[in-house]
């Protein structure tokens, strides 16, 4: 197939190029384009068709749903039944990095949504994932545009990378701001909110506007065996680069000489803190930060994962985080990057 790649960094004078990405969708074909979390895969979200090529495209197993991608909060109407905590949440954090999984309506096919009753609806806030939506007038289904088990998308270059002749249209909208996928959350008939998965959307924030929010035990990947998860992408192994991952947890001082002496011993790649990069030797050091900032860690990960990966070290390292607010759901992938490897100093 071939695929078309345009940079669209202008909205108001880029009309063409939004139209011909709108009407890709809209024929049935796939565009990735960029959001304010990852780049998306993106489909007619009530076309069979259309789900049955993003499945194809990503190579990813059908019974793992997609999330639609709605330009206002109030489009959720025509394909979900919406119901007053879905309402106080879009009026928190919509547009935004906040997925709400509702009971679909008839126009959403089976396809999409992996044989659910339920459809996971979100409502972007990228400027040029908005525009799109806007101009192409359905709903667009969007995974992450990453092939299936690897880190997500936050630049073109990766989407390049995965899907170059496996789409029709890759949308450059530059770096995504946050980095890390939306915050998915299930809202239930009594009320309750459950928690998914984490992101930019922080359980806080969630129990500032509602009463009772609970966290899925699928979210740290300690299911058991027999147990179902909510959310079915927890199922599958994510995030990982090919090299193995292991986080380090202890103290600051004791992590930093423990590096040390392995950058002696083998090529380890390592995820560190920018106040490291003088005190370690330079080869294969990635970054992700300083040790405070978070945010600038989330933006980061996925890159840094790919980047170190590329080099093919004997292994990959990186800092334990710390599971506040943000840091729950950079913990949530980087748990499951390390396919739950952690290292005690
Ligand atoms: O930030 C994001 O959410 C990005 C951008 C592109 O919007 N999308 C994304 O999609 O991360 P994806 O497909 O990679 O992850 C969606 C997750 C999967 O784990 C899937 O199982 C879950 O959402 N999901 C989708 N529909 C669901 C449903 N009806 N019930 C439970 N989980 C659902
Ligand atoms: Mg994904």
């Amino acid at each position: 197939m071939n695929t078309e790649v345009i940079k669209i960094t202008d909205i108001n004078n880029q009309k063409s190029e939004i139209l011909k990405a709108a009407s890709i969708l809209t024929n049935g074909g796939l565009a990735v384009i960029p959001t304010e979390t990852v780049y998306g895969l993106g489909g007619d979200a009530c076309s069979k068709e259309s789900a049955k090529k993003i499945y194809a495209a990503k190579g990813r197993p059908s019974d793992n749903p997609l999330i639609i991608h709605i330009f206002s909060p109030d489009d959720a109407e025509k394909y979900a039944y919406t119901n007053e905590i879905y309402y106080r949440l879009a009026k928190a954090f919509m547009p935004g990095p906040l997925t709400v999984i509702l009971k679909k309506k008839d126009i959403i096919p089976y396809e999409v949504t992996g044989g659910l009753d339920t459809v996971a609806i979100r409502c972007p806030s990228h400027p040029v994932a908005r525009e799109i939506i806007k101009a192409a007038g359905i709903p667009i289904a969007a995974p992450s545009a990453n092939l299936s088990g690897s880190p997500s998308p936050t630049c073109a270059e990766h989407v390049i990378n995965d899907l170059y002749g496996r789409v029709d249209m890759i949308v450059d909208g530059g770096e995504c701001e946050i980095g890390l996928e939306s915050t998915i959350v299930m809202v239930n008939e009594d009320g309750v909110v459950t928690m998914l998965r984490p992101g930019a959307v922080t359980y806080d924030a969630l129990c500032c506007v509602c009463e009772r929010v609970v966290l899925s035990p699928s979210m740290e990947g300690t299911l058991s065996e027999n147990e179902h998860p909510l959310s079915p992408g927890m199922k599958y192994r994510h995030y990982a680069p090919d090299c193995r991952v292991v986080l380090l947890d202890g103290d600051d001082k004791d992590v930093l000489d423990f590096l040390i002496s392995e950058q002696k011993k083998c090529r380890c790649a390592i995820l560190c803190y920018n106040e490291e990069t003088e005190l370690l030797d330079a080869s294969l050091l990635f970054p992700v930060g300083d040790k405070t900032d978070v945010a600038e860690h989330a933006r980061r990960l996925f890159s840094s994962l790919r980047r170190a990966d590329a080099e093919k070290p004997d292994i990959i390292y990186a800092h334990l985080p710390d599971r506040s607010g943000l840091g729950l759901a950079l913990y949530n992938r980087m748990i499951r990057a390390a396919s739950h490897e952690v290292k005690k100093i």
